[in-house]
């Protein structure tokens, strides 16, 4: 069936039907202990899979119910009758009321919880199963206004579905849901987190590690996390699963102490998935314990975005131009430019409408925002040299880059190799990939991070700048020999 998805409605509605292994194993991750009725929530329920795992599990004597009652919410008319068909055949062997609902379960939901006086008002659910919507919720959407009378702000549907799932919940009700991975540390996710972590205790999480295995059929490149959260439940430790793909024969089981999980204090709230119950070195080093802050560097997106100011773009310099430095001018140690070859303008004149964007030419640290995924590292810094660019004043940083910078100036040489070098070793990529599933390098990501001090920094620098071109090895190796 997920390939009898067409496109069209694949984009409209977020379909994507989840795989029966996957299936199976999200229905195996609730606690048995509701004995009496089950009252199930199936959230954009698709043909029915996550329903039918959760009943099958029943009728093999994986629940104790007596009864369970089906709320199946699916807008997509075109897929009732699938859906139907899976849901009744169970009623031939198994006391269960399958309720299919044609509604928009935003607006039912949100119409339930706050309680509108012509609403129908939803039960409160024992268990909630999902592989909620994938789309974004516009700013002026109906479905944001709507989310918003019940207090949750966020920016997709899938995390809505969760919010609003969680909410309907009864105490102690439990959710299983298949989601990607962006929520954990993806900067407008911040309220989502809180409300998650407010409202339910996470029990279990599971990671893909590959990306592009889970959801085969649907060419999802996602990484994806099932996540089983216990509403009101008291947060103690969490278990974190990993298995290749949905095959599950791999399957890692590790338990960890919450505070490994969302970092205590941490303003953002990034939830990590820690892949190894040993710690990183990062997170043992008392050697690497500063805030950006504490060393006195910024980070920012790269704020020249071209696509706004096209008409100011130059392929190559020009006497009226300032370089507009794009991830393809540095390998490296190396900064290439101009490129001709490079199909990015190489080039952004500098009038009264350009100025504002401009950093003054000087040291730099630059990192990608995005790498593919073929690539080893997630985290690649560069260093930006002044030398490289002998004519120019000012330099544009497109935003395809994160700069480090010192309040919108360059930084030292040897503050601009150290942070290459450190961002450059492999603790540094270890750490990043136990709370971020994406290839993309978020400013945000970068200023949670913790860093050597200013002097070790510096001194990281000072041997950066006097090798010629340190391999792997050597960078981890000279981040030991600080202390790390
Ligand atoms: C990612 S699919 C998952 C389907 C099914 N749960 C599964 O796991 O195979 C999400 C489903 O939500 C439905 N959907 C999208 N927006 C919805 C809404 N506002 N209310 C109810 N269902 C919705 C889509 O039509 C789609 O079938």
């Amino acid at each position: 069936m997920s390939k009898a998805a067409d496109p069209e409605r694949k984009s409209q509605f977020g379909q994507f039907f989840t795989p029966a292994g996957i299936a199976q194993f999200m229905a195996g991750l609730f606690i048995q202990k509701t004995k009496g009725n089950c009252h199930l929530l199936d959230a954009g329920a698709g043909i029915g899979s996550l329903s039918a795992a959760f009943l099958e599990r029943w009728a093999s004597g994986g629940f104790d119910f007596q009864r369970v009652e089906v709320d199946a919410f699916e807008i997509d008319h075109r897929l009732h009758p699938y859906l139907i068909q899976t849901l009744e055949k169970y009623r031939q062997y198994l006391n269960v009321v399958p309720i299919i609902r044609g509604d928009d379960f935003v607006h039912v939901a949100v119409d339930s919880l706050s309680g509108s006086l012509f609403a129908e008002a939803l039960p409160r659910y024992t268990h909630a199963i999902l592989n909620p919507p994938y789309k974004k919720i516009r700013s002026n959407s109906a479905h944001r206004s709507a989310l918003r009378r019940v207090g949750i702000e966020t920016v997709n549907l899938y995390s809505a579905f969760v919010a609003l799932s969680i909410s309907l919940l009864e105490d102690n009700g439990q959710l299983v849901a298949i989601v990607p991975r962006s929520f954990c540390n993806g900067p407008y996710y911040r309220p989502f987190r809180e409300y998650v972590l407010k409202c339910a205790a996470i029990r279990q999480m599971h990671l893909f590690a590959s990306r592009n295995k889970a959801f085969k059929d649907d060419d999802v490149l996602q990484e994806n996390v099932i996540i089983m959260l216990e509403r009101g439940a008291h947060q103690g430790n969490v278990t974190v699963t990993t298995s290749t793909d949905d095959n599950f024969t791999d399957m890692e089981t590790h338990n960890y102490p919450f505070d490994r999980i969302v970092v205590p204090g941490d303003p953002e709230h990034f939830i990590h998935m820690p892949t190894s119950p040993k710690l990183g070195v990062i997170e043992l080093s008392s050697a690497i314990s500063c805030t950006l802050e504490d060393i006195g560097v910024k980070v920012s997106t790269g704020p020249v975005v071209d696509f706004r100011l096209k008409e100011h773009l130059r392929h190559m310099p020009d006497a009226d131009t300032v370089p507009l430095l794009y991830p393809g001018h540095f390998k490296g140690r190396i900064t290439d430019w101009p490129k001709p070859e490079l199909n990015k303008p190489n080039a952004i004149r500098r009038n009264a409408e350009t100025e504002k964007w401009f950093y003054p030419n000087g040291f730099y640290c630059v990192v990608r925002r995005f790498s593919s995924k073929e690539e080893k590292r997630r985290i690649v810094a560069s260093v930006v040299k002044p030398d490289s660019f002998p004519n120019a004043k000012v330099l544009g940083f497109e935003n395809h880059l994160n700069v480090f910078h010192k309040g919108k100036q360059g930084l030292s040489e040897a503050l601009a190799h150290g942070l290459v070098t450190f961002l450059n070793t492999t603790a540094v990529d270890e750490y990043f990939r136990s709370f971020s599933g994406h290839t993309q390098v978020n400013a945000t990501d970068l200023r949670l991070m913790k860093y050597p001090s200013r002097k070790n920094l510096i001194t990281l620098g000072e041997w950066a700048m006097r090798c010629h071109e340190p391999i792997q090895t050597l960078i981890d190796e000279q981040l030991e020999s600080l202390g790390a």
